[in-house]
């Protein structure tokens, strides 16, 4: 399972890059606002040092405003993926960058049939958000499920990159699945490392540890 960052944080990209975590990246206008950087710039400075795909998210609505601004972005880096969301103008844009041979990642997909239309367009990526549903009162991890049937019964080559999955049951489940990629905050990463018996064994091998004779 490929892990992304879910961050537009260089600092926090940057450590978890270090150690070995980290096989793309994903951001959001949320994310890139919170950052306070010009998001041109931002793209750049991730592109510097991450080599796997990194998403960049296209601020317009409409299809000629997406194709214009994810032209611009492809020219950042060959490993930017325009992120376009998942609606008709987005699909449309989906196709267009199929056919140019640009990497797409569809966004805000909420439904297992959404999915299937944005294979259909050419989607190198589809991120079902499974948080946010789960914040509905609907099980996000079902949409992903049913996404992974769909695209198997038909061989769809389109990644499912699980979004929105905020603690490590989120990111067990979608690897149970078969998600191909997992999108992460830093946060969620880390705590995929930590267990208490692994702290508590080496505790005590460290006191033992002191009496061997050497
Ligand atoms: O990048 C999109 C997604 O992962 C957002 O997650 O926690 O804001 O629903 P969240």
């Amino acid at each position: 399972m490929k892990f992304f960052i879910d961050s537009a944080d260089i600092e926090e990209i940057k450590h978890a890059a270090k150690m070995g975590w980290v096989d793309g990246v994903t951001t959001n206008p949320s994310l890139v606002a919170k950052s306070g950087k010009d998001f041109k710039t931002l793209i750049t400075e991730i592109c510097e040092f991450i080599s796997g795909p990194v998403s960049a998210e296209v601020l317009a609505t409409d299809y000629e405003g997406m194709v214009k601004e994810g032209d611009q972005l492809s020219t950042i880096a060959p490993n930017v993926v325009i992120k376009l969301p998942l609606t008709e103008d987005g699909l449309r844009a989906t196709k267009y960058f199929f056919d140019q041979g640009v990497q797409t990642n569809v966004t805000l997909c909420f439904s297992p049939l959404q999915a299937l239309m944005a294979a259909k367009a050419g989607a190198t990526m589809v991120s079902p958000f499974v948080g946010r549903l789960d914040d509905v009162g609907t099980a996000g991890m079902g949409m992903v499920s049913e996404i992974r049937q769909i695209f198997d019964n038909y061989g769809y080559e389109t990644e499912i990159l699980a979004a929105s999955l905020r603690h490590p049951m989120h990111v067990l489940d979608a690897a149970l699945i078969g998600a191909d990629i997992g999108t992460l905050p830093f946060k969620t990463l880390a705590q995929l490392v930590k267990h208490p018996l692994t702290d508590r064994g080496l505790e005590q091998f460290i006191k033992d540890g002191q009496n061997l004779k050497v």
